[in-house]
C-alpha cells in the first residue's frame, strides 16, 4: 500500500502515512506552460490511499489526476475537506447542485471514499461508491482540554451544529449550548446562547468550517457585550477566506484554531489519528 497526497494535503498525508506505517508515494507536481496541471507518482503499489482536500479548483483536478495515476490499484480516497459541499441543493432555479457534481466526478476509479466532517452528511449519498463520513470533534475536544481553560462553555453557532458541539464538549464534560438569533427590530438582532448565561464565562465557539468568519465575528462581538470573559474559536476546516483570521481577532476572539484538513498556520489540530483509525477499522465495509 502507498499514500498519495495532493499539494494542499501534504502535512496531513505524511501524518496519516506515519500512523499507518504505510510509505508515501514520491509525487512530483508541476504545471505545463499553459497552466494545465501535471503530476507524476512513483513506486505505486496494488493498493493506494489518496489523501486530498478539495480546497480549490486546482486540487479538484489534482485529485482526479492522482486517482488516474493510481489506475489499476485498489484506491481509497480520503477527502479531509470537501470543497463545494455547501452548495448541496438548488437554492435558485438553474443552479447546479455543486456538491453532487463534485462527488460524481470523484467517484470514478476509486473503491470507497472517506470524508471528514462534511457540512451535511446527506452529501455522501452523491458519491457513486460507498462513502463514509468521519468526525474529528473528539480531537477538537482533546485540543481544548490541553489548553486548560477555566470551565469552558462550548457553543455551537446555531442549533444545527449542536451535535458537533456536544461531541466536542463531551471530551471534557463541559457545558454546551447553541447560539440563538432573536430579531429585536427591523435592523436589530440579538445573538445569545439559548440557555446558558455567558457573563464571566470562557467561551469556545466550535464549528465545522470558518470561511469568511462573519458568523463567528458577529457572535463574538455580541458575547463580549453580554460579559463573556474570553472567546476562543475552534473549527475543523479553517478556510479563512477574505481576511477571516483578522476579522475574528479584531472582533475580540483570543485564539482561532483549525485542523490540518485545510492546511494553514492555524492548523494546530490533526485529523491524522481519526483518519488512520477509520482505515484500520475499515469503516467502509
Ligand atoms: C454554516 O452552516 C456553517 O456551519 C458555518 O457556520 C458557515 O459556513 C461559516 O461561514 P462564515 O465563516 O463565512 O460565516
Amino acid at each position: 500500500m502507498r499514500v498519495i497526497s495532493t499539494e494542499r494535503s501534504q502535512v496531513l498525508a505524511a501524518r496519516v502515512s506515519e500512523k499507518l506505517g504505510v510509505p508515501l508515494a514520491k509525487t512530483r507536481f508541476s504545471r505545463f506552460p499553459d497552466g494545465e496541471i501535471y503530476l507524476r507518482c512513483e513506486d505505486l503499489d496494488d493498493e493506494t490511499l489518496i489523501v486530498s482536500s478539495i480546497t480549490d479548483n486546482d486540487m479538484l483536478v489534482q485529485t482526479l489526476l492522482a486517482i488516474d495515476a493510481a489506475d489499476g490499484s485498489r484506491n481509497t480516497l480520503v477527502i479531509p475537506y470537501l470543497g463545494y459541499a455547501r452548495q448541496d441543493r438548488r437554492f435558485g432555479p438553474g443552479e447546479p447542485i455543486s456538491a453532487r457534481a463534485v462527488a460524481r466526478a470523484l467517484s470514478s476509479g476509486i473503491e470507497r471514499v472517506i470524508v471528514v466532517d462534511v457540512h451535511d452528511p446527506a452529501v455522501l449519498d452523491y458519491f457513486g461508491v460507498p462513502a463514509t463520513g468521519i468526525t474529528i470533534a473528539p480531537a477538537i475536544g482533546g485540543y481544548i482540554g490541553d489548553l486548560h481553560l477555566r470551565e469552558p462553555l462550548v457553543l455551537a453557532p446555531d442549533e444545527g451544529a449542536i451535535g458537533f458541539a456536544s461531541t466536542v464538549a463531551a471530551a471534557g464534560g463541559w457545558d454546551c449550548d447553541f447560539l440563538q438569533k432573536t430579531r429585536l427590530s427591523g435592523e436589530e438582532v440579538r445573538i445569545a446562547p439559548k440557555a446558558v448565561d455567558v457573563a464571566g464565562r470562557v467561551v469556545v465557539i466550535v464549528d465545522d468550517i470558518i470561511s469568511t468568519g462573519g458568523t463567528l465575528a458577529t457572535a463574538a462581538s455580541m458575547l463580549h457585550e453580554q460579559g463573556a470573559a474570553s472567546i476562543h474559536a475552534a473549527c475543523v476546516h479553517g478556510v479563512l477566506a477574505s481576511g477571516a483570521y483578522m476579522r475574528l481577532r479584531t472582533a475580540g476572539v483570543s485564539s482561532v484554531v483549525s485542523s490540518d484538513t485545510y492546511e494553514n498556520a492555524s492548523s494546530f489540530i490533526s485529523a491524522a489519528s481519526t483518519i488512520a483509525t477509520a482505515i484500520q477499522e475499515d469503516v467502509c465495509r
